[in-house]
């Protein structure tokens, strides 16, 4: 290994929020640049590759990472788990190692969050996580970038979740301590955030409220966010919509918001699920912003942990 740990990014609570607010500040720089038509003139990261190794699916991220990288100078290897020696048994381990002797980056999407720590701590480049079934560090970075898009600073607002508390309500609580908002959880107590997380945040000092009731954390909130009922890798399906059904965010459940409260969601979603059609295409929604929202905070990402 290298006497420096690469510029990973892992996750938000790794970082400072200073350093993750110059992060979103480069991302809307280059957005900004971007729409005015002077990204051909932009290219920090030419002749550099980044491996995206996807051992699960991924519509936005693969092509927001891709697109990005491009835009940037620089190309990408898109890398199937189940094509590499990684799927017959090869050392996570090895497969970082050599990995790191052709590319410049690894992006990693993997279920097993212990497997993507431990290709970070073998790789001699930046790795990033893009999705285990423990954190979803891009998506929230795309998040509070579209939430301060459309109202402003997040410092001291208040962001609801309803649903299950999943790898990227885990990733809200970690900003939620690192850019200073209030976050309102709501979910039944068999799908709640893992207590090791609700004490990471108590003792960061974040303000994270835990209910069981959906009607009391979107009091006051200035967004509403939800999730999928069944993520990749969850099996108990039935189980699953039954445990969720009250967390469905509707027109009454935006209604107990406040009056210009926007909806969230990082997608894919299901209408009629976790969220009504009449809700996900209405005008609160910011969905596709996030969407795009992800090109650009990938951007603020790839040029931070790149040196570019
Ligand atoms: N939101 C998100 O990560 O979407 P994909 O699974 O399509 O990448
Ligand atoms: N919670 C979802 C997010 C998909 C982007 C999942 O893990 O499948």
């Amino acid at each position: 290994g290298t006497a420096t740990r690469p510029r990973h990014f892992l996750d938000l609570k790794d970082f400072s929020g200073e350093d993750l607010r110059a992060v979103l500040t480069s991302a809307a720089a280059m957005k900004g640049r971007r729409r005015k038509g002077e990204i051909a003139a932009e290219r920090p990261l030419t002749g550099k590759m980044l491996a995206m190794v996807f051992d699960r699916p991924s519509t936005r991220t693969r092509v927001s990472f891709d697109v990005a990288m491009r835009e940037l100078g620089g190309e990408t290897l898109m890398l199937t788990g189940s094509e590499m020696q990684l799927g017959r048994g090869e050392t996570v381990g090895d497969t970082a190692r050599v990995l790191s002797r052709y590319v410049d980056a690894i992006m990693i999407r993997i279920l097993d969050h212990d497997t993507m720590l431990e290709l970070a701590d073998f790789a001699e480049v930046p790795v990033i996580n893009a999705l285990t079934k423990v954190s979803h560090p891009c998506q929230i970075m795309a998040d509070v970038l579209t939430f301060e898009e459309h109202r402003g600073p997040i410092q001291g607002r208040t962001i609801a979740w309803s649903g299950d508390a999943n790898n990227v309500l885990a990733s809200w609580v970690h900003a939620a301590a690192r850019f200073d908002f209030t976050l309102n959880i709501a979910a039944p107590l068999e799908l709640s955030a893992p207590p090791s997380l609700l004490a990471w945040a108590r003792a960061e000092g974040a303000r994270i409220n835990v209910t069981t009731d959906a009607f009391e954390a979107v009091d006051g909130a200035d967004a509403v966010v939800t999730d999928c009922w069944v993520s990749m890798g969850d099996d108990d399906e039935h189980y699953r919509h039954n445990l969720l059904s009250p967390y469905q965010v509707n027109a009454k459940l935006m209604a107990a918001a406040k009056t210009d409260a926007i909806f969230m969601h990082c997608l894919p979603a299901h209408r009629g699920e976790e969220v009504t059609a009449e809700i996900m295409d209405g005008p609160r929604s910011v969905v596709f912003d996030e969407a795009e929202n992800r090109l650009h905070a990938q951007k603020g990402i790839l040029a931070w942990c790149l040196g570019a």
